[in-house]
């Protein structure tokens, strides 16, 4: 977490920009801020505890002088929120300064062989351990590069650490291990970022830069070594598709909004994937003996529905699991004839890039699902199928849990093609269904908002929900009953309705909230016996089912209809809909900013 940029520029003040910039990276995290710039050779710094905005209310963060500046937006892991804990952090000169994403595991021993030596210490954050080394480093006769090169070599954990001093004042030295870290350019100008919003209104020509390597930016551009002995690394610069305008509110109140009003182009952007995109996943599936699918969140919800998409579509048996727990679960049982489905919208989550990093110990093969081009997880995959989904900001993932559903979905369809578990009719039939997906999210949307709006203000202040389905439903409770507790703080359980009676139906009682999902599919039956379950124990039923479900219409105290001829594969798609616009209209009721839930961060990059 933590969003970090820096930029070094020909002429004008960097402030103004690295301010926009953080507003861009705020998702990342929202702790605290803080802004240095470099002018005449002295450092300017503003920095304090809140959000952006609330801190540039009191500081006037674009108030600082120097055409060449860094700039952090925080999600604490190492001392709280405070002024002191903010990045940037310094030398005891105050002549270096530092942003950092990551956690230095090894920081309090290095805290302690530097207060020996005299360092003075003024924050309890595990970053400031590198601008003191560095201050040793270079006073000892090194180049900023070299001391990077230096700290590097005796700091552990993951990191990625942007750099600046009055001592050599025309450039940004930049290096990484674990997190995010792109570059931007443009003829007088170099960017370096966690992520790419953050420099797009800019330049959209970005160059990665990869774990172990070391940046320089100056104003004649970007050069990259290896940092392990300072070989020249050449690298080609990628344009991105991305616009500036896909990472603004573009009149919508809230990102999340919006990005779920962009859910249907998100989808057939992604149905527009080239089958060369997936046919290498597909042979590698079917050349496994194992099949894992990996994730964690929202992510691990689209596995979860995936599993079903590759059994029923494909054949293929697969199991989930979550990878922060992979490790833990599976014990060494993997070959390298396993296969391995990673599925991360950022591409840059620690535990499911660490669950690869194992798997791969094995030799297994590993398919990355991400939104992100250039993330970790493509580096690391034997095959990536990039998902179009665009930019996310929203903390809570929409747009992009539907194009990881959709190119699942692309997936089963060719797995059941290439291993003829599909006859032509049913593939024909399937693929029908997919490609009207965008026109029925779309309606969707624009008849259950104004309804899900309705339901917030009835059912707010409900202290605890749980959702319910079968099948392929559970994954599409789960994501409900996550979006519902990640922004509104409502206590919310995602369950097997099957289960249900097994427990959790003991928290029943009058008026207490059980949502149901309930395509027309062969669990529907069964479940109208868990509704009367419930029913009897004076539930109140919400209920998102097919249009014309008349049986469903009696039994629920509320409900939300999605149109018939979705196949039973793809009903998550259409039906977390609603189940996204009711968390989004709870948290608005509750006085919550959807955006930026409280303790949450776009991409977890801690395990
Ligand atoms: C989703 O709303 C959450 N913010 C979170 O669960 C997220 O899905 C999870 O952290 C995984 O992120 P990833 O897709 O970037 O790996
Ligand atoms: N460990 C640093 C801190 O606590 C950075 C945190 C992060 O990147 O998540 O300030």
């Amino acid at each position: 977490m933590c969003g970090i940029i820096g930029v070094v520029q020909k002429k004008g003040d960097a402030a103004p920009f690295l301010h926009q910039a953080l507003k861009r990276l705020e998702y990342r995290g929202y702790d605290s801020v803080g802004i240095t710039t470099i002018y005449n050779n002295q450092l300017f710094t503003k920095k304090d505890k809140g959000k952006i905005d609330e801190v540039h209310a009191s500081l006037n963060l674009d108030d600082l002088p120097g055409p060449i500046g860094i700039g952090h937006t925080r999600w604490a892991t190492h001392g709280i929120p405070s002024l002191y804990n903010s990045h940037p952090h310094f030398d005891c000169d105050n002549k270096i300064a530092v942003v950092h994403n990551g956690v230095i595991d090894n920081f309090l021993e290095l805290r302690e062989e530097l207060k020996q030596k005299g360092h003075k210490f003024h924050s309890e954050t595990d970053t400031e351990v590198i601008p003191h080394m560095i201050e040793d480093y270079m006073k000892n006769g090194m180049d900023l590069k070299s001391s990077v090169r230096a700290v590097s070599e005796r700091i552990e954990g993951t990191y990625a650490i942007v750099v600046m001093t009055t001592l050599e004042s025309d450039k940004i030295v930049c290096t990484r291990d674990g997190n995010p870290l792109v570059i931007g350019t443009r003829p007088d100008a170099s960017y370096v970022s966690s992520d790419i919003p953050a420099f797009l209104p800019m330049t959209n020509d970005m160059i990665l830069l990869l774990d172990g390597e070391i940046a320089t930016l100056t104003t004649c551009g970007v050069s990259i070594e290896k940092i392990s002995d300072g070989t020249p690394v050449k690298r080609d610069v990628i344009r991105i598709s991305w616009t500036a305008d896909q990472a603004q509110k573009g009149g919508f109140p809230h990102f999340m909004l919006k990005e779920i009003h962009e859910q249907p182009m998100a989808i057939k952007n992604t149905l527009h994937l080239r089958s060369d995109a997936i046919r290498p996943a597909a042979e590698m599936i079917l050349n496994s003996k194992k099949v894992y699918l990996i994730a964690m969140g929202t992510s691990g919800h689209a596995a979860m529905a995936g599993k079903h998409m590759l059994a029923a579509l494909g054949g293929i048996f697969s199991t989930f699991e979550l990878a922060s727990d992979f490790p833990d679960t599976i014990y060494g049982t993997l070959t390298e004839d396993d296969c391995i489905i990673a599925i991360t919208q950022s591409g840059e989550t620690t535990d499911t890039i660490a669950a690869v990093k194992y798997a791969k110990s094995f030799g297994a093969k590993v398919i990355a699902i991400t939104n992100v081009i250039g993330s970790s997880i493509t580096r690391i995959a034997d095959h990536t199928i990039i998902t179009q989904a665009g930019p996310e900001i929203g903390v809570a993932a929409t747009k992009t849990f539907m194009v990881q559903l959709t190119a699942l979905a692309l997936l089963a369809l060719m797995l059941g093609e290439t291993n003829s578990f599909l006859d032509q009719n049913t593939l024909r039939k399937k693929r029908e269904s997919l490609t009207k997906l965008p026109d029925i999210v779309s309606d969707v949307i624009a008849k259950s908002e104004e309804h899900a709006r309705r339901l917030s203000a009835i059912l707010y202040d409900r202290p605890s929900f749980l959702f319910l389905g079968r099948g392929i439903s559970i994954a599409t409770a789960n994501e409900g009953a996550l979006k519902l507790k990640e922004i509104s703080y409502n206590h919310a359980e995602g369950y097997s309705a099957g289960e249900s009676k097994h427990g959790p139906i003991a928290l029943v009682h009058d008026g207490f909230p059980v949502v149901f999902v309930i395509p027309n599919d062969a669990t529907r039956n069964r479940i109208i016996g868990n509704v009367m379950e419930m029913k009897a124990r004076g539930a109140t039923i919400i209920s998102v089912i097919e249009e014309g479900d008349n049986d469903l219409i009696e039994l629920s105290d509320h409900y939300i209809t999605i149109p018939k001829g979705v196949e039973p594969e793809f009903s998550t798609i259409p039906f977390v809909v609603p189940l996204q616009l009711f968390s989004y209209y709870m948290a608005i009721k509750k006085g919550h900013d959807p955006d930026k839930p409280r303790h949450l961060a776009k991409s977890v990059t801690v395990l």
